[in-house]
């Protein structure tokens, strides 16, 4: 059966990317990076990509009359490249209804809290610690129309310290989303993943594992 071919969109240093980059080349993710794309010229995701020979694109906002055109311009390379699944990775401009109906339930965005929560900004980590939770963690969830409100696909708990800080917390985090992501897209490339209504259903491997 022919890989998943997956398109990364990041705008930033892109560890979530590498974490992705890793498990494809030690074969625990069975898909392929078909291609990276950035909004940001400088973006650290774009050496990881180059380092690891595969195919990046810049397509700046600013080349473009609007947000619609831009994001409209990723979805046309997306489609050239024969992408099957996009993985938002620390993309950082909100997704518009042209893009994500382009790909119904084929768009997953990883977010730094446990979703509903702390959702919509780009400071999850620390709402979450300056509204005293306990726990929070990480969720990857498909994007729909609505900002970080599709379906749940996985989500991990982080316990929250009494001595964290923002920078504590947002690493301890981290760590979850390296795995989470990459397991994500396994089970997405596996057919593991069933979109029922609001919720996900996930059927274990056909491995076992
Ligand atoms: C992560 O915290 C992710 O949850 C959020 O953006 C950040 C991206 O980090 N959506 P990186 O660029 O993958 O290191």
């Amino acid at each position: 059966m022919a890989k998943l071919r997956i398109g990364v969109l990041a705008s930033g240093r892109g560890t979530n990317l590498q974490a992705i980059i890793d498990a494809v080349e030690t074969g625990e993710v069975e898909a392929e990076i078909a291609v990276v794309v950035s909004n940001r010229p400088r973006a650290l995701a774009l050496q990881r990509a180059m380092c690891h020979n595969i195919p990046s694109v810049v397509i700046r906002q600013p080349d473009y009359p609007g947000r619609v055109e831009h994001q409209v311009a990723i979805a046309g390379l997306l489609r050239e490249k024969g992408v099957g699944l996009v993985v938002l990775a620390g993309f950082d401009r909100i997704l518009v209804p042209e893009f994500v109906r382009q790909f119904p339930f084929r768009v997953i965005n990883i977010h730094p809290s446990l979703l509903p929560a702390f959702a919509g900004g780009l400071h999850a980590q620390a709402e979450a610690l300056s509204y005293g939770v306990k726990v929070t963690g990480c969720t990857v969830h498909f994007s729909t129309e609505e900002v970080d409100a599709g379906p749940i696909i996985l989500q991990a708990a982080v316990p929250v310290l009494d001595d964290d800080t923002v920078e504590s917390l947002s690493a301890r985090i981290l760590e979850q989303e390296h795995k989470l992501l990459p397991l994500a897209i396994q089970l997405i490339a596996e057919g593991a993943v069933e979109v029922a209504g609001r919720r996900t259903i996930v059927t274990r491997s056909q491995r076992g594992d």
